[in-house]
């Protein structure tokens, strides 16, 4: 399967942060902690270089709390990376993000200017949610419109601090091929770039290793099913999701099964797993 991308935007995006990173002191990544591997983006340890990073798990009510609790330690212990954890409607947590940048910039900055920060992260993944959450106002626009870029701009925010905005950042890790998979299945990459079900092919088959109760508990399934195409059909069978000739309507399927997976009605799942991650990535160091 060829995942096929779109190098002009993420040329476009990727000079406009080069021009302006130079000035900033300090990086809000932000991830999303269902995939905080695959949603992070490759580019952005070339060009931020020395400037120091905080990496925010956003979306962790999606997530299970225990993968993401290993993905923090992962990267503070292992990559030595600030990292913390944050939710919508946190602004007390989001908040605590500010502070803890401050400390990380040294007090020479401080004290003789605007304290400058840049929010990155890749489509969808909430930077505009946060940016709000920490002007305390609507000054950037949320969507759920994953290629829309806004005009970079800066936010004046308390205690000297300069928020700068980034347009969509369209560069994200699409080998190994998994992590293209996982960022469809999160809706972060257009379904077109994917075949829509063979996204939910990879979803099934991830759920039926990692969460097998809780599909067979959502679908009324007696046995887990041998594979995601076993499982496909089972909701098929259950839902009554017929195509023409009675064979299963495996769109509809797609359609319920990667709804239901993004707006958390099968819990909070995680994606992805440092463990998983590293073996993925073994595999393809031997390529
Ligand atoms: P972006 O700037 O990185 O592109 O992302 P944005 O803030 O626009 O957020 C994309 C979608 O993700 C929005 O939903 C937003 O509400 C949602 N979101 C952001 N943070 C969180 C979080 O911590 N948890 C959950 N569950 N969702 C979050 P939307 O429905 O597309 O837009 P809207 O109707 O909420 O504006």
């Amino acid at each position: 399967m060829a995942i096929n991308w779109f190098p002009g935007h993420m040329h476009k995006a990727r000079k406009e942060i080069k021009q302006v990173m130079p000035q900033m002191d300090l990086i809000i990544e932000v991830l999303d902690a269902r995939i905080p591997f695959s949603s992070e983006n490759p580019m952005v340890p070339a060009l931020r270089g020395d400037t120091p990073v905080i990496k925010v798990l956003n979306k962790r009510d999606l997530a299970d709390p225990e993968v993401t609790a290993l993905w923090q330690q992962w990267l503070e212990k292992k990559k030595g990376i600030r990292a913390v954890t944050l939710t919508h409607n946190q602004r007390n947590e989001a908040l605590g993000i500010l502070r803890l940048a401050q400390e990380m910039v040294p007090d020479s900055i401080r004290d003789t200017r605007a304290l400058r920060i840049m929010i990155l992260g890749i489509p969808n993944v909430g930077k505009s949610t946060l940016i709000n959450t920490l002007a305390g106002r609507p000054v950037a626009k949320t969507g759920n419109e994953p290629a829309v870029t806004r005009a970079q701009q800066a936010i004046k925010l308390p205690d000297n601090i300069l928020l700068y905005d980034t347009p969509g950042f369209l560069w994200p890790k699409l080998t190994p091929e998994e992590c293209g998979y996982r960022l469809a299945v999160t809706g972060a990459i257009r379904a077109a770039v994917i075949e829509f079900e063979d996204v939910a092919l990879f979803a099934a088959d991830y759920l039926l290793q990692a969460y097998p109760d809780r599909v067979c508990e959502r679908y009324g399934l007696d046995e887990i099913p041998a594979d995601g195409l076993a499982l496909m059909d089972a909701i098929a069978a259950k839902r009554r999701f017929f195509a023409r000739g009675g064979i299963p309507d495996l769109h509809k399927v797609s359609e319920v099964l990667l709804n239901e997976l993004r707006a958390g009605t099968l819990g909070a799942v995680s994606l992805e797993t440092p463990e998983l991650v590293e073996a993925e990535q073994a595999r393809e160091a031997l390529r």
